[in-house]
């Protein structure tokens, strides 16, 4: 086993037991510090795979391997200590009544001494941008608040793979774009990212790869370009390209390079006006 395999997941099928939703042939590995998007409308079945990615499905038809791991034989605590879960909805995460005892919780669970716990803690408010919310009532918060407090949940525990169910939902437009340098700053020192989002447009910022569901069939899976250029396949999907590819496409061949951020279409356009 390659032991930069981080994840190798091999399902074939999975069922609720009373719902006729599935998901189906879902094959894909995930590297040491690669960042995977998990796109799909919404039903596809995005917070269903990374649930199954964190163990907490086990009735499964196929193989998740978790460091080479059959992840079913996994102890909770063996899991969550290698790999971070942020819930789509953070009111399922959030347990505590203030903000220090929820992001103190896992670092309490693995023994670390006090100083070390409020250290990790102060450490983790800031990176989200709540800096001195410690004492704070987490009821009062607003969901945008609360999706960072879950997600400095994990920031304290320092997981080195992250699964994050749409981590930029409820925030604002200059705090979703911190987030993504964030993340782009967690994947730089190595941690593995899977985010599961419907926002194309953000997924070019921290994604190498794309994992495309549709009606909980893995229907695309590999590198940006040749996935999220293809508007009228993505449509079928009910996706399309990142917006800012598409005045670009509609060029036909004039530009040679399709841009999919607002940045690279920054230094497309820059060299078209300076030539
Ligand atoms: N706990 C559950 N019990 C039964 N069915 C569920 C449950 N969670 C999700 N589903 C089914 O799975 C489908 C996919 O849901 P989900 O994975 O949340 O999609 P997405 O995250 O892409 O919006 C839903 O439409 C629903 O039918
Ligand atoms: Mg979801």
């Amino acid at each position: 086993m390659d032991p930069l395999v981080k994840l190798k997941v091999s399902i074939e099928r999975f069922t609720f037991e009373d719902d006729e939703f599935s998901l189906r042939d879902i094959h894909f590995e995930v590297r040491k510090g690669e960042g995977i998007a998990v796109l799909g409308a919404s039903g596809a079945g995005k917070t269903t795979l990374l649930k199954l990615l964190d163990g907490l499905y086990k009735n499964y038809v196929g193989e998740i391997l978790l460091e080479g791991q059959e992840i079913r034989t996994l102890k909770p605590r063996e899991i969550y200590s290698k790999m971070g879960f942020l819930f789509q909805n953070p009111e399922e995460q959030l347990f505590a009544e203030i903000v220090f005892d929820d992001i103190a919780f896992g670092p309490k669970n693995m023994g670390w001494a006090k100083e070390k716990i409020e250290e990790a803690v102060k450490k983790a408010l800031n990176m989200v941008e709540l800096e001195g919310f410690e004492l704070k009532g987490i009821q009062n918060l607003s969901f945008g608040q609360k999706k960072r407090v879950a997600l400095a949940g994990l920031l304290a525990m320092g997981q080195e793979i992250l699964l994050l169910d749409e981590p930029t939902l409820g925030l604002d437009p200059v705090l979703e774009k911190n987030f993504i340098e964030l993340f782009l700053k967690l994947k730089r020192k190595g941690t593995t990212l899977i985010i599961a989002t419907h926002n194309v447009d953000l997924v070019p910022y921290f994604a190498d790869k794309v994992i495309v569901l549709s009606k909980g069939k893995m229907v695309k899976e590999g590198f940006l370009r040749p996935i999220l250029l293809q508007a009228e396949e993505l449509r079928q999907f009910s996706l399309r390209p990142p917006l800012i590819a598409l005045p670009f496409m509609s060029f036909g061949k004039s530009f040679q390079e399709i841009p999919l951020t607002v940045e690279e279409a920054e230094v497309l356009l820059k060299q078209r006006i300076l030539s």
